[in-house]
């Protein structure tokens, strides 16, 4: 039987999605199967419910049934740490071994299906066993990113209430130690909500002290725990919750089940990444992050691939070529990163020349895909000269968990088309649509929509907010998700991604919302008014940058504001949000209505022609934001 083309399998899963995705569920172990693969209920009608009547256990399917199946001695994660000098291995039958017994002791102090658990914790084996251990029991997990504040991580213990916390002593930034256990006890003040207890994972780097309410160490936490079986959950079960920036300071909770993921990662592991089981796959992301959680720890693990999870750098931990040293070291076959990180050592190698002389031998490579941002030209072409193999940009967002567009290099490679993610994958149904939701002519840019209903693996709710699930992304196109970003489709069916069309800004492949930046800067004393906008940056993409409006009473210097505005902002926000510069103006460009001129704003910093808004009230103001960003 001949082997079925890129058009062909993405056809079928839009003609008939429920044998499509049924089949795929045939890869993934169920206790119970499910009775069909698309269901839509009627208050929810704008989603899919995947997998109705289907019961199954996420950690099951990523570490058990390869024991069972006699694979047990397998890698199953390598844990490489050059920031502590440590490689870690672990098969499936060891990893599995520390799951279960992790989750035996978070069921003796009484967390149960449902119960959410908040990991903050570095890049380190017991992340993993936490995540795994949660699923396992049908808690629900919600890892929160390290390079957040403590604020922000108080802001996420409120919203999702777990009933324990997992943290470990310290982080390790580059050659900085990050006191993860103080920024934990700080978080903890400030939040309304109170977890039953801590338990904390001691680093060798940095001792923490028990200091706080409920703390217990990891290592007494699992004395005596006796290993705790797969809880069966129902396929719609959240698996966990992940926080994303919105429009507002307030994180938006994307909230993700059990079957639909599971069945979707597994599907994307051989059809987009051309992962066979047995192979080993990088993901060099963050498990704070979406792809941290699709494809450092599930999407391989279901697969049963080797799982590579760094504790580093791309560049300095300790030079630029640690990614291919590590490619060699674990004979990897296919690396996931963000452009950024490419072009961070870019930038200290442009001719490869690092690179030649370390000698690796990166035969093993088969791909790299790059996700994130848009991927630039520079970045692609640098890539493939040193590297030569398929350099993909795919397209996803931590609503998706998966790619929306990608070159589904285990069915078909198509032609790779500088700037685009190339085609839509199999159950997204792509569209281009004007302000009014009408499709737009072919080539032109307009809103990047997905048809409904979302395929599997995509989010089924905002925790404890469907209604701003169903405004944020369901309501401006009715009968569409609103991805928020804008681009076009050509004649071939290749899409573009070009920009957001929301205040979300892309610095260094993370997702950060400039409207939770202003709600911080605002709070200073001397600041009237201001307004975050991105601007672009040779190696992070974007970088934030406010205009200031200050009070006229304001007695310090410009200067010293905008020293006090960057402390505050890493002290709320956290230092992953780059902000470092800020310009003071007179008054920020409006409309007669009072909207900030945020989009001419960016055009400015673009250098792009831009027009004066017919409705601008103080049209003076764009000249005093032009020479004040001029002078960054
Ligand atoms: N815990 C604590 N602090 C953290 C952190 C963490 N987990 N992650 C980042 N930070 C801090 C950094 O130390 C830095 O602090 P500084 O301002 O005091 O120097 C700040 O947050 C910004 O970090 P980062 O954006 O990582 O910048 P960098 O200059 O240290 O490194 C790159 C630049 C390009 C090398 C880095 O951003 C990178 O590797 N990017 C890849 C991103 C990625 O994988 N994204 C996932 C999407 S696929
Ligand atoms: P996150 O939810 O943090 O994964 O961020 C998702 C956003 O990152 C998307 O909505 C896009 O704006 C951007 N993004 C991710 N991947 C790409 C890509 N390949 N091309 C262009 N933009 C991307």
């Amino acid at each position: 039987m001949s082997k079925l083309n890129f058009n062909q399998i993405y056809a079928e899963s839009l003609l008939e999605p429920n044998k499509f995705w049924l089949q795929a569920a045939g890869k993934i172990s169920w206790f119970e199967p499910p009775i069909a693969a698309l269901n839509r209920v009627e208050e929810n009608a704008f989603i899919g419910n995947w997998f109705r009547g289907g019961k199954l256990n996420t950690c099951f399917n990523a570490l058990d049934v390869h024991v069972a199946n006699g694979f047990g001695e397998q890698t199953a994660l390598i844990y490489e740490s050059p920031v502590s000098g440590q490689t870690q291995r672990f098969t499936f039958k060891q990893l599995l071994a520390q799951v279960a017994t992790f989750a035996g002791a978070l069921k003796a102090k009484g967390v149960s299906k449902g119960d959410r658990v908040v990991i903050y914790m570095p890049m380190i084996p017991q992340a993993v066993v936490a995540m795994l251990a949660c699923a396992r029991i049908g808690a629900i997990h919600s890892v929160v990113f390290g390079g957040f504040a403590s604020k922000e991580l108080a802001v996420r213990i409120d919203d999702a209430e777990p009933k324990v916390v997992l943290t470990a002593s310290c982080g390790l930034e580059g050659n900085k130690v990050i006191d993860y256990k103080a920024l934990l006890n700080q978080a903890l003040q400030l939040s309304q909500h109170k977890p039953d207890f801590q338990v904390i994972f001691q680093r060798e780097q940095l001792a923490a002290q028990l200091d706080y309410s409920g703390d217990i160490g990891w290592v007494d936490f699992v004395a005596n725990a006796q290993p705790a079986e797969c809880e069966p959950l129902d396929a719609s079960d959240p698996l966990y919750i992940l926080y994303t920036s919105g429009t507002t300071g307030k994180p938006k909770g994307v909230v993700r089940d059990n079957g639909g993921h599971c069945v979707a990662l597994k599907w994307s592991m051989q059809n987009i990444y051309n992962m066979n089981p047995g192979e080993t796959f990088w993901a060099a992301s963050d498990i704070g992050w979406v792809v941290g959680h699709s494809y450092i720890v599930y999407g391989p693990l279901i697969n049963r691939n080797t799982t590579v999870l760094f504790e580093g750098k791309p560049v300095g931990t300790p030079d630029s070529n640690v990614f291919w040293k590590t490619i060699e070291k674990h004979q990897v076959k296919t690396l996931f990163t963000a452009p950024t990180a490419i072009r961070a050592i870019k930038k200290l190698d442009p001719q490869g020349k690092l690179m030649r002389e370390a000698k690796c031998d990166l035969s093993c490579l088969e791909a790299l895909f790059l996700a994130g941002e848009r991927s630039d030209a520079d970045t692609l072409q640098w890539s493939v000269a040193q590297l030569k193999v398929p350099v993909i940009d795919h397209w996803w967002q931590t609503e998706t968990g998966w790619s929306i567009c990608a070159n589904c290099l285990g069915i078909e490679q198509l032609p790779i088309v500088l700037g685009s993610p190339t085609k839509a994958v199999a159950g997204y149904e792509l569209a281009v649509l004007d302000k009014n939701g009408q499709p737009i002519e072919q080539g032109k840019i307009g809103a990047l929509a997905i048809k409904t209903p979302l395929p599997p693996g995509t989010f089924i709710g905002l925790w404890k907010d469907q209604v701003r699930f169903k405004e944020s992304y369901f309501k401006r196109f009715a009968g569409y998700y609103e991805t928020g970003d804008a681009g076009f489709i050509d004649e071939n069916g290749y899409v573009f991604v070009m920009s957001r069309t929301d205040d979300i800004i892309n610095v260094a492949g993370h997702r950060l919302s400039t409207g939770a930046i202003e709600e911080v800067i605002a709070g200073h004393p001397d600041v009237a008014e201001c307004a975050v906008i991105g601007i672009p940056c040779d190696l992070k993409g974007e970088i934030p940058v406010a205009l200031l409006v200050l009070n006229e009473q304001c007695q310090a210097s410009s200067a010293e504001i905008q020293s006090n505005t960057v402390q505050l902002v890493r002290d709320k926000l956290g230092a992953v949000y780059s902000y470092k510069s800020a310009v003071v103006i007179d008054a920020l460009p409006k409309t007669r209505s009072g909207k900030v001129l945020r989009s001419t704003m960016k055009k400015i910093a673009r250098h792009q022609k831009y027009e004066v808004p017919a409705t601008i009230d103080n049209p003076d103001s764009l000249s005093q934001v032009s020479s004040a960003l001029a002078q960054l």
